[in-house]
């Protein structure tokens, strides 16, 4: 039988609703980026990006009524991020999403962001448990064994910054504005010369730090200031190619420890043109999601969510006491 999850995603700068049904088809999806909004600032304003949000949700939707007409009565349930993120920007999705089910009387699914972006990987290929799974965003950089989608152990992350914040900041200070990885990516894809060696962080562990990597390439732009723009472009390509060789490795070093023939890429900086080269050298099975897929979208979170209605997991009826309660948390453990 034919069914339907609307999924919204209001986690971060990203206001994005989308329609799936029970073959993982994604029927609408759209998304609406803030990153106009938050350009001058070289990282998001987390109050301006829940104003956007308040206006940009109640748009998508309305947009995706006219698209499917009957969206209101197809829907089997509404599926929300609900953690982790910015907080005021998680509440206007959920406040959405609880509406919506109280007055149509369907179940609500709520939805891990970081679970939501490994699930994206699932769109175009059929992946087997257990994987390694990567997640590189703005926000969080961790390694993690997935045996199934609520079954995660996570086995390296980040002291500190993640690694598209480092991108943003990188960015930041050499001028290339918000977000950083794209302009980055596309310089390093063209650069020809000799990188700049920046400090390779925490060889030896397997946990990440990308805040010792940002303060070298800071420092060294501080010290030789004022860059012109070739030598701008070597440190942005350096600072890839360190990146990239962080990544292979620690893949390699988490493969060596936790041996899985397959490993899913995923989040905002998965979309890395340069990272998905370098990683095809892994001797494993690597696998990617659609670009469109990678940053913050609401397609992974109704794909999520279609799979939790399908196991029949976390389905909320509406009006019982664990709907009511229901509620945004900035953070979350996998
Ligand atoms: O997953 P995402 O959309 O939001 C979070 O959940 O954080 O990730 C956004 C991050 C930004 O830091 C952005 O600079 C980075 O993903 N990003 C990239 C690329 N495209 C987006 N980083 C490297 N290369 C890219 N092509
Ligand atoms: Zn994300």
């Amino acid at each position: 039988m034919t069914s339907f999850v609307l999924g919204i995603e209001s986690s971060c700068d990203e206001s994005s609703v989308a329609l799936v049904n029970e073959k993982y088809e994604v029927l609408y999806h759209l998304t609406s980026s803030q990153s106009d909004l938050h350009a001058e600032y070289g990282g998001v304003v987390p109050e301006l990006a829940s104003r956007r949000h308040i206006v940009e949700i109640f748009r998508l939707l309305h947009k995706l009524q006219q698209k499917h007409p009957s969206l209101y009565e197809d829907i089997n349930a509404v599926a929300v991020t609900c953690t982790p993120g910015l907080i005021g920007s998680l509440l206007i999705g959920v406040e959405t999403a609880k509406t919506l089910a109280l007055c149509l009387n369907t179940s609500l699914i709520p939805v891990n962001h970081l679970k939501a972006h490994l699930f994206a990987a699932s769109f175009d290929v059929n992946i087997t448990f257990p994987f390694l799974g990567v997640i590189v965003s703005g926000g969080h950089t961790l390694l993690c064994i997935v045996k199934s989608y609520d079954d995660l152990t996570v086995v390296a992350q980040s002291c500190d910054d993640a690694v598209g914040e480092a991108y943003d900041k990188v960015a930041k200070v050499l001028d290339y504005g918000y977000p950083g990885g794209p302009v980055i990516d596309k310089i390093h894809q063209q650069y020809q010369g000799e990188y700049i060696d920046f400090p390779q962080p925490m060889k030896n562990r397997l946990d990440f730090s990308l805040s010792g990597l940002k303060t070298a390439v800071i420092r060294y732009v501080l010290q030789n200031s004022p860059l012109d723009e070739n030598m701008c472009k070597k440190v942005a390509a350096s600072f890839q190619e360190t990146i990239l060789e962080m990544m292979r490795h620690k893949i390699m070093k988490a493969l060596q420890k936790y041996p899985v023939d397959t490993v899913v890429v995923v989040g905002g900086v998965s979309a890395n043109k340069g990272l998905r080269i370098r990683l095809k050298e892994l001797p494993v099975s690597v696998i990617f999601p659609s670009f469109e897929y990678c940053t913050d979208n609401a397609a992974m979170v109704a794909g999520l969510g279609m799979w939790y209605y399908q196991c029949k997991q976390r389905i909320l009826l509406p009006g019982t006491d664990e709907f009511l309660k229901l509620n945004a948390c900035p953070t979350s453990q996998l």
